[in-house]
């Protein structure tokens, strides 16, 4: 697509990124931003976001950006994020929820606390689940919108050395699957899989005993996803409509569908599938009458 095609979809729209301050969400945001979006920002780096918001508006000649504060743990700082989007622009009609973290991103060695083991869940994971819902709730009111869960190649393959932030990352593919019915409802939920890219995530964190993430050597030696491939495959969740319950890798050489696994033979019967296509209008009725009533409720409460 090109850029004047790109402006003329998506000119006006408006868009909350979490984790915009600096890294991909920053460059999703200026990608944004150069197709006429509106972009509020939220994040828990606030001078970083602040400056982002200015250089984007320097470049846009227009206010296109704001920062807003917020740790995407708690559901009181989302509500607030998105509702700048509401007061400021008008509403929401694209969510990226990417802000994500590698700390004690091993798992099998850390601490057996409970408060530093839920940390990097409490980000990664509920920091998408919460902040879909909060999306959700927003995209009901303006009849449809485009959610884009920040996933990673770890949300696919798993191996030694990173498997609490690959748990997590598996959790993010699995929550956004799930999402797929809405499409019916014109919300699209999909996932984004970056390989490894050059921002300072890939650092990793020392061990909670100060010594060094061994997985380091492995990151360093690995190809890397430029971060414009990454950026066009965000960019592609929003233009391509039949993208929905996605999980979408980006790899050094761009973009690959990842394909959804079959069940072996024995999971399915006639009678089941027979069952489940007389389940699946009523759910989808159901969820949509209820979501469009905690829509209303929840806007009544604002
Ligand atoms: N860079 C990679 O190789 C790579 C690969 C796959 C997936 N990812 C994912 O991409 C996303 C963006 O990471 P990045 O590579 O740009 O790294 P980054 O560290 O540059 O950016 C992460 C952003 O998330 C923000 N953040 C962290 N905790 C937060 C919280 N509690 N509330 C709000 N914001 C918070 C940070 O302040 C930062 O701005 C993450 O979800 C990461 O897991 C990155």
């Amino acid at each position: 697509m090109t850029l004047e095609q790109d402006i003329a979809l998506m000119s006006n729209k408006i868009a909350v990124v979490t984790g915009g301050s600096k890294g991909i969400g920053l460059a999703v945001c200026t990608a944004l931003v150069a197709r006429g979006v509106k972009v509020v920002i939220g994040d828990i780096l606030i001078k970083e976001g602040q400056e982002a918001v200015a250089a984007l508006n320097k470049n846009a000649g227009n206010e296109s950006a704001v920062f807003q504060y917020c740790d995407v743990r708690k559901y009181d700082d989302l509500k607030v994020l998105f509702n700048v989007a509401e007061t400021r622009f008008g509403g929401v009609d694209i969510a990226v929820l990417n802000a994500g973290i590698a700390i004690q991103a091993g798992g099998l060695f850390d601490p057996m606390e409970d408060e530093s083991e839920r940390f990097i869940h409490d980000v990664n994971v509920g920091g998408v689940i919460k902040g879909n819902k909060i999306a959700i709730m927003h995209m009901m009111k303006r009849k449809g919108g485009i959610i884009i869960n920040t996933s990673s190649i770890a949300g696919i393959i798993s191996g030694g050395g990173l498997g609490a932030y690959a748990a997590t990352k598996h959790a993010v593919i699995g929550w956004t699957r799930s999402l797929e019915p809405l499409q019916s409802f014109n919300i699209r939920a999909n996932a984004v899989c970056p390989y490894w890219t050059e921002t300072d995530i890939i650092k990793l964190p020392p061990n909670p005993d100060g010594s060094k993430n061994d997985f380091l050597d492995v990151l360093d030696a690995s190809p890397k996803a430029p971060m414009e491939h990454v950026v066009e495959t965000f960019l592609s969740c929003i233009r391509n409509e039949e993208y929905a319950g996605e999980a979408l890798i980006v790899a050094p050489d761009g973009c690959h569908e990842h394909p959804r696994s079959d069940l072996p033979e024995s999971c399915v019967s006639e009678s089941m599938l027979q069952a489940l296509l007389e389940y699946q209008p009523k759910m989808l009725e159901k969820t949509k009458q209820k979501l469009e009533e905690a829509s209303k409720a929840y806007f009544s409460k604002l």
